[in-house]
């Protein structure tokens, strides 16, 4: 297992009037290879996992484990874990801090010494990677660029860096529709091109449920329930309850209870919606 969080709580501020208790009781496995989704409204200790995974912060209770290794052991070279994971932080433009895209992007190799041609391919690569022609970018100044411009530099600086596994943050957050879509679209390439094992944390299961091969829901701290994008949706009804965004067709879904309430809520795709709309109205006007 890549990561396995096990009973890991955590509280802000511990020992203080402002404690605060992010995570409960939270035990997740994460394998490699998987898009995993994390889904929960806001403050239920999504970023407090990303930190956690990131190896920013130490679980105060429980454990939490990296390729079967104890993170907490004294034994354990944390750095191992920061060589594997790159992170996009959630609002990625406060991790821009030079001022030209290309020496934002080679940052990261430039810290960790690698040799300047090799250093100045790989941010070719990553500028490349997610859309941004090198030559056209290089020189760009960063207070310059557009919010989802913002968002890509953040990106390659993080590709930059080559790790195996991708944390993205709420990634499309207060991006317009486009931006949204053609970040969600890029994300979805590095799946099939590039074989990350990419984290993809959200508030809304629109944005993974066609990306995501396992999703859990977290709630308050802790882990409400897991499961394929099929099997959290034919659970709408508890997701409702939740403060999480549902996907289109399965608002639609749900709102059609009252006519047909036999409807399935796990309809991923617009054709699926209306397959089922047919089936049940036809069986309504059978008399059943
Ligand atoms: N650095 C911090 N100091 C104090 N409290 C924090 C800090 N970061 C998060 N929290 C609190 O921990 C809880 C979980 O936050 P977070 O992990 O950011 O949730 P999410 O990413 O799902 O919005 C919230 O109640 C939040 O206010
Ligand atoms: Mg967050």
């Amino acid at each position: 297992m890549l990561f396995d969080l096990k009973n890991v709580s955590h509280t802000y501020l511990r020992d203080t009037p402002f404690a605060t208790q992010a995570l409960r009781d939270l035990t997740l496995s994460i394998p490699a290879d998987q898009t995993v989704a994390l889904v929960g409204p806001t403050r239920s200790g999504k970023s407090t996992v990303v930190d956690l995974l990131s190896g920013l912060i130490k679980p105060a209770l429980g454990t939490f484990f990296f390729q079967g290794d104890d993170v907490a052991a004294p034994a354990f070279a944390i750095e191992r874990l920061r060589s594997t994971v790159g992170t996009v932080f959630q609002s990625p433009e406060a991790q821009i801090f030079e001022e030209t895209v290309g020496k934002d992007v080679s940052f990261g190799p430039r810290r960790k010494n690698v040799p300047l041609a090799e250093s100045r391919r790989l941010v070719q690569e990553s500028l490349e990677a997610v859309g941004l022609p090198y030559e056209d970018f290089r020189t760009r100044y960063t207070y310059a660029l557009s919010g989802g411009q913002k968002r890509r530099v953040a990106i390659a600086g993080v590709l930059a860096l080559q790790p195996n596994v991708i944390i993205f943050d709420e990634p499309t957050a207060g991006l317009d529709p486009r931006g949204r879509r053609e970040l969600l679209d890029l994300i979805a390439r590095f799946k099939e091109q590039h074989h990350f094992t990419i984290i993809y944390v959200s508030s809304s299961l629109e944005d993974v449920i066609t990306l995501a091969d396992q999703i859990h829901i977290l709630d308050q701290g802790h882990l409400v329930f897991s499961g394929t994008p099929r099997e959290i949706l034919a659970r709408a009804d508890e997701l409702t309850k939740l403060d999480i965004a549902l996907p289109e067709t399965t608002q639609i879904a749900l709102a059609l209870r009252d006519l047909l309430p036999a409807i399935r809520t796990d309809v991923v795709t617009l054709d699926e919606l209306e397959e089922e709309i047919l089936k049940h109205s036809t069986q309504m006007k059978m008399g059943r």
